[in-house]
């Protein structure tokens, strides 16, 4: 009672695309009643039935949907374990102060007198505890625990606990990563791990190597930890070895923290293109540590900084500005929220090429010698122009060059890159928006990304 479970859930489900369902408001509009009346004429028990009805029948819809719970449904153990078995139980905890604050003097039956109040807060607590699958104070957390992301300072440590399931684990480990930090990850995986494989590229006779030495069963999990290199590699072989086991991404580079490791998409280079084979397989778990960010040079956090200042002009928020741990946390929920929506791609997910149009072109024409980051700034550069949008945080925080690559070559690879239809993600006033634009202004935006 008082946590803002409406409210939040209302936001959630907007944000994930999901209808919402508000099961107090679903009970007092079938009986034509508000919750005070039917406390009043039926009683707290005749309610808990009504509850527990209304509660089991929306969980067990196989239709997505977000549902507040009343304060009470976790006092009965059916409902428990109905949300065990078809629900990701978010706890949205408050504080008990707060809480009051919020409830008193409102009609809701329960929440009357400022004593019996609390006394049945710290009842209910350890059922909430028990019931949850994940915590959440905000809208962000929700999104992540849907998404399966956790994101903390000294998660690694954890790594054992929060890796899903109970099976062998094989640790999948970038080779310099290994070097590192592969210690401590064993470490935290203690018993459970079953054997340890370091990479150092995404092709495909990394993927044979390690399809033949994998040597888990179906229980087992594989977990990736590394950058995207590594998230991708190990993601693809845990998608299609014995026809598909579960992992978990420990992504370790900042790249990895806000993009490669959230979303499900996972893929091989071949000599004929990068990313050319994938499959979409969803991690169990993405668990990021943004303490290990500490070790990354400089040049790979201004990679993961570009995706990170398109996130926030996604956002239409500053998120370049903040702290490592909080940047990552918006950045990652911000990811995830649009995965959610558009698990495969089909639309609303494309936002996420904001700039990657002119990016693309760029790392094709220099023969993938220019940073993926570099070559990002730059695409970024070029839609914000073509949105007639402030270019200034672009420039301030990634100071993009122009580059001194083959002009035909870039507006060739553009070309193919996009199938011959020129649709651009843009910048509108409201977010992303894909646009079909006249050729010439397409190709005059990239020439002016190149020097020379
Ligand atoms: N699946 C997706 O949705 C998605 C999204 C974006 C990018 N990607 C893929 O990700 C790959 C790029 O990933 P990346 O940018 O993370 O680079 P990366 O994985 O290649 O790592 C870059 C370098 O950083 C080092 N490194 C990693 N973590 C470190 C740490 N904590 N301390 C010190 N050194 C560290 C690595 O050894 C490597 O040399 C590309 O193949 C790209 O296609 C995938
Ligand atoms: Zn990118």
């Amino acid at each position: 009672m008082g946590a803002g479970k409406t409210t939040l859930g209302i936001q959630a489900a907007e944000r994930l695309g999901r209808r919402f369902v508000d099961l107090d408001s679903e009970i007092e509009r079938e009986l034509r009643r508000t919750i005070p009346e039917i406390f009043a004429e039926r009683g707290e028990v005749e309610f808990r039935v009504l509850e527990q009805e209304a509660a089991l029948a929306t969980l067990r819809e196989s239709r997505p949907a977000v549902v507040a719970l009343g304060g009470g449904a976790v006092t009965s153990p059916k409902i428990r374990d109905a949300l065990h078995e078809h629900a990701l139980t978010v706890y949205v905890e408050v504080e008990p102060d707060v809480a009051w604050a919020r409830v008193q003097g409102t009609a809701r039956p329960l929440a009357q007198e400022e004593g019996p109040f609390r006394a049945l807060y710290e009842q209910r607590r350890p059922l909430y505890r028990e019931a949850a699958d994940a915590v959440a104070r905000s809208l962000d957390d929700v999104v992540l625990a849907a998404a399966g992301v956790h994101v903390a300072i000294g998660s690694l440590e954890q790594l054992g606990a929060v890796v899903p399931g109970a099976g062998p684990v094989a640790l999948v480990a970038d080779t310099h990563v290994a070097g590192i930090h592969g210690m401590d990850a064993q470490l935290a995986l203690g018993p459970r791990l079953a054997s340890t494989h370091t990479v150092s590229a995404k092709g495909a006779d990394e993927l044979e190597r390690l399809w033949r030495s994998l040597g888990l069963d179906r229980a087992g999990t594989v977990v990736a930890f590394g950058g995207g290199t590594t998230t991708d590699l190990a993601g693809f072989a845990a998608a299609t070895y014995m026809r598909g086991v579960e992992w978990a991404a420990v992504p370790t580079t900042l790249v990895g923290q806000v993009d490669a490791a959230i979303g499900g998409k996972t893929a091989i280079d071949l000599p004929e293109a990068k990313n050319l084979v994938g499959a979409f397989h969803w991690p169990a778990r993405t668990i990021v540590d943004p303490a290990l960010l500490a070790t990354l040079p400089e040049s790979e956090r201004l990679n993961g900084m570009a995706e990170v200042v398109k996130t926030g002009l996604l956002a239409g928020e500053p998120l370049w500005e903040l702290a490592d741990e909080e940047l990552v946390r918006r950045c990652a929920a911000y990811k995830s929220a649009l995965c959610l929506r558009d698990p495969h791609d089909l639309g609303p997910r494309h936002a996420l090429n904001l700039g990657h149009t002119f990016g693309h072109a760029l790392e094709a024409a220099s023969d993938y010698e220019l940073p993926h980051g570099r070559a990002v700034a730059l695409g970024l550069l070029a839609a914000l122009r073509l949105s007639g949008r402030d270019t200034a945080a672009v420039e301030e925080v990634l100071a993009p060059k122009p580059v001194a690559v083959d002009r035909a070559r870039a507006w060739e690879a553009l070309l193919r890159d996009k199938k011959g239809r020129l649709r651009i993600v843009l910048l509108g006033e409201a977010g992303a928006c894909e646009e079909e634009l006249p050729e010439a202004d397409v190709r005059a935006a990239l020439d002016g990304l190149i020097s020379g």
